[in-house]
């Protein structure tokens, strides 16, 4: 990326932001969290785009409590769609481009294989519906990255969780029946990077390898903690309990097959990136 071009994050708190942060150049980099820049008044977003002058503006805020989505369907379209909206609309005054994060909920995960960029969209979640509106605000220089089950050291994510219950002798139960792939904030923020530094257009999807279910997700890690899996059972999706109020896809499976067109190499798998992370967390 040349050094003049200026990136500005949104959202700046939240697990991915954060490691965006690290790896941008910060010299070249403002990220501003949701109370300094709340995306859903267009004024602020007008103003702070106006002061910074951003080249590309990442949109890394989200209501990404899914469950949520569903209790407070008018505050998921203000921040996931609305929030968006204002951000075009402003990076038209001041000539810039916009990176949108976007997921894999704007599939209804029912298709046999992994799904690729130019799959219909058919999102079954209000969280799913309003990231997709968020996409369909973007223009054609601009650029979508749908990624999925996202986690990292920042934040609170289901790594962290399991790696928590993990100390204790608490039984954990996990669905057997939704696949996806585990997407670690470090590795995805360089692969955005990179999507920035090529100037890159359109839909990407971009997530680590390795499509596994929670369970085997799950599964993963007490083995590589070296911890006893027999805390560990599957379930389907049907014996959660209570069930979950959004539905989720039961293929989340994302081929990242775009990244290789524009010449970049798909983030490792996650079993590659696993152990570092572990170490980070249990240190
Ligand atoms: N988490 C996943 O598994 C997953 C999977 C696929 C895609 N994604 C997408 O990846 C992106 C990053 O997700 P993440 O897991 O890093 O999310 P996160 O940790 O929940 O961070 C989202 C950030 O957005 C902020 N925010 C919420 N409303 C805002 C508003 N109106 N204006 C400005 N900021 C606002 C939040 O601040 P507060 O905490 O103060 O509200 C939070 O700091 C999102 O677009 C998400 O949809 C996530």
């Amino acid at each position: 990326m040349s050094s003049q071009q200026q990136v500005l994050i949104t959202g700046g708190q939240g697990q991915l932001a954060t490691d965006l942060i690290q790896v941008f150049n910060s010299s070249d980099t403002v990220a501003l969290s949701h109370q300094q820049l709340d995306i859903t008044q267009r004024s602020d977003v007008e103003a702070a785009l106006r002061h910074y002058k951003p080249d590309v503006v990442i949109n890394a805020a989200a209501f990404t409590d899914v469950d949520k989505c569903e209790d407070q369907p008018v505050q998921a379209r203000l921040v996931n769609s609305l929030g968006p909206e204002n951000l075009i609309a402003v990076a038209n005054k001041i000539d810039a481009r916009v990176l949108q994060i976007s997921t894999d909920y704007v599939f209804d995960g029912t298709l046999g294989r992994p799904y690729i960029e130019s799959d219909d969209t058919n999102p079954q979640s209000i969280y799913g519906q309003t990231k997709l509106q968020g996409e369909q605000a973007m223009r054609d220089r601009d650029l979508i990255v749908r990624t999925s089950w996202l986690c990292g050291s920042h934040g609170s994510n289901i790594l962290k969780t399991i790696v928590a219950l993990a100390q204790t002798d608490k039984p954990m139960r996990f669905v057997n029946d939704q696949t996806g792939h585990p997407s670690f904030t470090q590795d995805i923020a360089v692969t955005i990077k990179q999507l920035v530094e090529i100037e890159a257009q359109g839909t990407f999807h971009v997530t680590n390898q390795g499509p596994v279910s929670w369970y085997e997700f799950a599964y993963s890690i007490l083995e590589m903690m070296g911890r006893p899996t027999h805390q560990l059972t599957p379930i389907t999706t049907d014996q959660l309990d209570p069930p979950r109020p959004a539905t989720r896809p039961t293929n989340s499976v994302l081929n990242n097959q775009a990244l290789l067109t524009v010449g970049l190499t798909p983030p490792p798998h996650f079993r590659d990136t696993l152990p570092l992370l572990l170490k980070e967390l249990c240190d």
